[in-house]
């Protein structure tokens, strides 16, 4: 058997003469390839990386650690050099992203992450990836690898945002939107498209809408509680019913859109009058707010417990308010949002502000 020291200038010499670029993109030595010779050089010494199993839940805004942390097997009494790699995992088929890659207390971030993330490493072997200001589309599996010259193992982490989902269908009515103006339709009500994980919730929490909609992937699905004739029918116990994949620019549909907790707050404008729809984006203003959107209202509900029996102006011109406490002229016997489509904009109603903090 050779000692560690002996393996380790043995592994410098092959490392110096088989350098081969390795397809996760650092270089890596081949001696380890398939032929079973680690084990051997290494002395039975294996690397483990573990994270969570269970999804790490958070909300947009906040900060969030994604844990990952390696040992060797038996242990080493000398530190290695190891190198970190953070990836995302594509949702259906697309590429791999990277989030972050560090070489001791080095790091460096890329695309949407850079600037945002940073590794934990507060006890020996750990390399928990910290993401701060969540965005609403952040939901994902990420890989934590952790390459040391002489093996390469990673572990894969889940995350979720918490938050709400909501139909969305524009002025013009039903199916009026391709997958990018669906996307644009979710941001303008500061939300973003749904992903699957994110339907499903709301469908288990009794989301009903017999409309189909886009969600992230491209697929154009709807969720159905009460299974009945128009919707997929009878016989079709209920669901998530699936359009499958569609035509980005082609087909038209609603939108599934996604929001999480606000950094502000919503509120149903005091006002000694009832307001047409330019007045009431202009009373929003006077006090010092914004009228609100769609996704905020949702999010009010969802998170602050709004509830307000008392029709209101969204930004989008729709006309809303929401539900916390079902009671009598208020709606149907479930919490929700309620909605009454748009109206002309001379007419007169309340209105809901934003005011971010
Ligand atoms: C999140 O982390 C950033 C630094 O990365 C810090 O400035 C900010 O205060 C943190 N926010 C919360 C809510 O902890
Ligand atoms: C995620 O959202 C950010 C804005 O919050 C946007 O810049 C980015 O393009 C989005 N990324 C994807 C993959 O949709
Ligand atoms: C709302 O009322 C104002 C007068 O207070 C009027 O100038 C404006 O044109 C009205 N807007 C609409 C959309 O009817």
């Amino acid at each position: 058997m050779l000692t560690l020291p002996l393996l380790a200038m043995l592994l410098q010499l092959l490392q110096a003469c088989h350098a081969a670029p390795y397809s996760n993109g650092f270089f890596y030595h081949d001696i380890m390839n398939g032929n079973g010779n680690g084990e051997i050089y290494f002395n039975g010494v294996r690397l483990h990386v573990e994270t969570q199993e269970k999804p790490i839940f958070a909300v947009r805004s906040s900060n969030v650690t994604l844990p990952c942390h390696y040992h060797y097997k038996p242990q080493l009494n000398t530190p290695r050099r190891t190198r970190v790699k953070w990836s995302r995992l594509p949702v259906n088929g697309g590429q791999e992203t990277d989030v972050l890659v560090a070489i001791g207390l080095r790091h460096r971030s890329y695309g949407e992450f850079k600037g945002r993330v940073h590794l934990r490493q507060d006890t020996p072997g750990e390399v928990s990836l910290v993401i701060s200001d969540l965005h609403l589309n952040d939901s994902g599996r990420y890989r934590c690898e952790v390459i040391d010259g002489l093996e390469d193992e990673s572990a894969v982490v889940e995350l979720e945002l918490r938050g709400v989902v909501f139909p969305y269908q524009p002025a013009g009515g039903r199916y009026q939107l391709n997958f990018g103006a669906a996307q644009h339709a979710c941001e303008e009500q500061d939300a973003a498209l749904a992903n699957f994980e994110q339907l499903f919730s709301a469908w288990e929490e009794g989301l009903d809408w017999c409309n189909a909609g886009w969600l992230a992937d491209g697929t154009v699905q709807y969720p159905i509680t009460q299974s009945r004739e128009p919707c997929g029918g009878l016989g079709l116990a209920p669901g998530l019913r699936s359009y499958g994949l569609r035509h980005r620019h082609l087909h038209l549909y609603d939108a599934f859109c996604f929001s999480s907790s606000l950094r502000g707050k919503v509120y149903f404008l005091q006002h000694p009058h009832k307001l047409n729809f330019t007045e009431a984006v202009k009373a929003c203003k006077e006090d010092r707010a914004e009228i609100a959107r769609v996704g905020q209202l949702y999010a009010a509900w969802k998170f602050l417990g709004l509830d307000r029996c008392d029709a209101g102006w969204l930004a989008d011109g729709s006309l809303r308010y929401p539900i916390i406490k079902p009671r009598p002229n208020c709606g149907p016997d479930e919490p929700g949002v309620r909605s009454f489509g748009f109206p002309a904009e001379h007419h007169r109603h309340g209105v809901y502000c934003y005011r971010a903090r």
